[in-house]
């Protein structure tokens, strides 16, 4: 039997990663994990229950919230549950997206998530995206991809998934939200965002989401043999 490794996605927002994961972890019969769904959800629920953003309210607060990927074989993908509640819509909403940079920034929060994600991959089979994958939840993991695609078709691709839930959203609204997630999440103090040295760039700007999984598919044979 062929053996399972760890495939580790990471990139800015809205590149495409969660897209080209899930596809991967379908074809392999993997378990696929949308880490920025855990972030959301703490983001979620600090908000509801006017938790300060700091490390010091975040650790006693962490201590009441339970996450959980339940599989929706309506949708055919997981979704994301705060304490029982499924959470899936409402944690792509804007208001989470404005503040959910700064609550992955906090370190208590980022340690709280990452032993969560770590656990998830222990018997390997998995395919994870996020910020930090490769560099600080599966620094081993034996393919690690950095996708990237230049700005102006991330925003428009950004923008028309948003627009189908939201018809009143202003394109001006989600470049702001997009450059302010991805100048924090590159230039946060704890584990930020960026390529890992032995990750294989992955720019689809070019690429359509079949050209995009061929090519990702292939490294990820290619690593499955030589396991
Ligand atoms: O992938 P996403 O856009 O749904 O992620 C939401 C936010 O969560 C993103 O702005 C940064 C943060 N995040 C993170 O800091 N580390 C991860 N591994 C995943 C997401």
């Amino acid at each position: 039997m062929e053996k399972k490794i760890i495939i580790a996605i990471d990139g800015f927002s809205s590149c495409g990663k969660s897209t080209l994961a899930k596809a991967m972890a379908k074809a392999l019969e993997y378990v696929f994990v949308d880490t920025g769904a855990m972030y959301r959800a703490i983001a979620l629920y600090f908000l509801r229950n006017n938790i300060p953003f700091n490390d010091t309210a975040s650790i006693e607060a962490l201590k009441a919230i339970e996450l959980r990927f339940k599989y929706n074989s309506a949708s055919q993908k997981s979704d994301m549950y705060l304490n029982g509640e499924n959470v899936e819509q409402e944690i792509r909403a804007m208001q989470v997206s404005q503040k959910v940079s700064e609550v992955a920034s906090i370190p208590a929060v980022r340690v709280f998530a990452v032993a969560q994600q770590q656990a998830m991959g222990i018997d390997k089979g998995i395919v994870m995206d996020g910020r930090d994958i490769g560099t600080v939840v599966f620094p081993n993991a034996e393919l690690k991809l950095f996708v990237t695609a230049d700005p102006a078709i991330r925003l428009e691709r950004r923008y028309q998934e948003l627009l189908k839930t939201n018809p009143s959203i202003l394109k001006e609204e989600v470049s702001a939200n997009l450059q302010q997630r991805d100048l924090m999440d590159s230039t946060r103090a704890h584990s930020p965002l960026r390529q890992a040295d032995d990750a294989l760039v992955l720019d689809n700007t070019n690429l359509d989401r079949v050209q995009q999984f061929e090519l990702a598919m292939q490294w990820a044979m290619d690593k499955i043999k030589a396991s």
